[in-house]
């Protein structure tokens, strides 16, 4: 099986390539910060953090991949984009049925073990440790997707130029998905002080950033403390986000039972399509069209 993406469209940057913000979608209506004010984004995080805190346990990647699957309407054949991948939990029984996988992530070590995954079961994909800020591709996946919290950790002007790069990435047709949490569940359920195992985490909201920055202590390595800072947005920021790009949003979920989202549930999970050449663009003014389980 042959993966469609060339080397040199993935290594080169360019970030200033990102489309021009479209007048009708004022800084504002994302909640951009204005002069002055500083944002956080991630540091060492992802480097320092324990798997089990924050990758999916292996069993439900089967389950997972079947909601992408439908959601992102991919056949046999098709080219799927994960990014960021992790250790390559969905992207292995995305192989599975049928697809032409790349996935990307910065740390090396996932890396690997996706593409041993993988190759122990016979399967094929393209894995790369990479910035996903790196991403340079053009016009070749059917369907991309951005998994489990995966979305927000750069500078609101990164995020935006993130998606810009994956609806280039994209076919024309093809889908985007990216799955969060849900900034209202989580604001309302924010916990100042979480403690799992000798661990310690606290969290608090930058409303000027709109940003969740979390310090994770852990008590019995000394001076192992570091921060991560995650831009949270609204189902109507991404909306916006996803239509400045070119994107026609439709749907919305709360889980992976396709069921409608809702500000009570604890996570979004949005889908995009890239519209067509000559097509025009439809910005719907009305509700989200929940997309049903056949
Ligand atoms: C919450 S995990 C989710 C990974 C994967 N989607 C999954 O479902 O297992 C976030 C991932 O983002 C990766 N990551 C963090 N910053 C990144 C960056 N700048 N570029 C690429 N990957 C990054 C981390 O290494 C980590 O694997």
């Amino acid at each position: 099986m042959q993966v469609r993406l060339p080397d040199p469209a993935l290594h080169q940057c360019r970030p200033s390539s990102a489309p021009k913000q479209c007048r009708s979608h004022s800084r504002a209506a994302i909640g951009e910060l204005g002069a002055g004010q500083r944002e956080f984004t991630m540091s060492d995080w992802f480097d320092t953090m324990e798997d089990q805190l924050w990758l999916h346990p292996d069993e439900v990647g089967e389950k997972e991949a079947q909601f992408v699957l439908k959601a992102l309407h991919l056949r046999r054949g098709d080219a799927v984009l994960d990014a960021p991948c992790g250790a390559g939990r969905v992207s292995f029984h995305l192989a599975r049925a049928g697809c032409v996988v790349t996935g990307l992530d910065l740390r090396e070590t996932f890396i690997r073990r996706a593409r041993l995954r993988l190759r122990t079961a016979g399967l094929h994909g393209t894995f790369r440790a990479m910035d996903l800020r790196r991403v340079n591709a053009e016009n070749q996946f059917e369907g991309i997707l951005n998994w489990a919290g995966s979305f927000g950790y750069f500078t609101a002007a990164e995020n935006g130029q993130l998606i810009a790069a994956f609806v280039r990435a994209l076919l024309p047709g093809g889908y985007l998905l990216v799955e969060q949490p849900n900034r209202e569940h989580l604001l309302r359920h924010l916990r100042p002080v979480m403690r799992k195992g000798t661990t310690v985490f606290q969290s608090r909201w930058d409303g000027q950033s709109q940003r969740v920055i979390t310090r994770r202590i852990v008590a019995e390595v000394e001076g192992r403390r570091n921060s991560s800072s995650m831009r949270l947005y609204t189902p109507a920021q991404m909306r916006v986000l996803f239509e400045q790009h070119g994107l026609i949003v439709e749907q919305l979920h709360k889980s992976i039972r396709f069921d409608a989202y809702g500000p009570s549930a604890p996570r979004m999970i949005i889908v995009g399509r890239k519209a067509r050449k000559g097509s025009k663009m439809v910005q719907r003014t009305g509700a989200f069209q929940p997309c049903r389980a056949e």
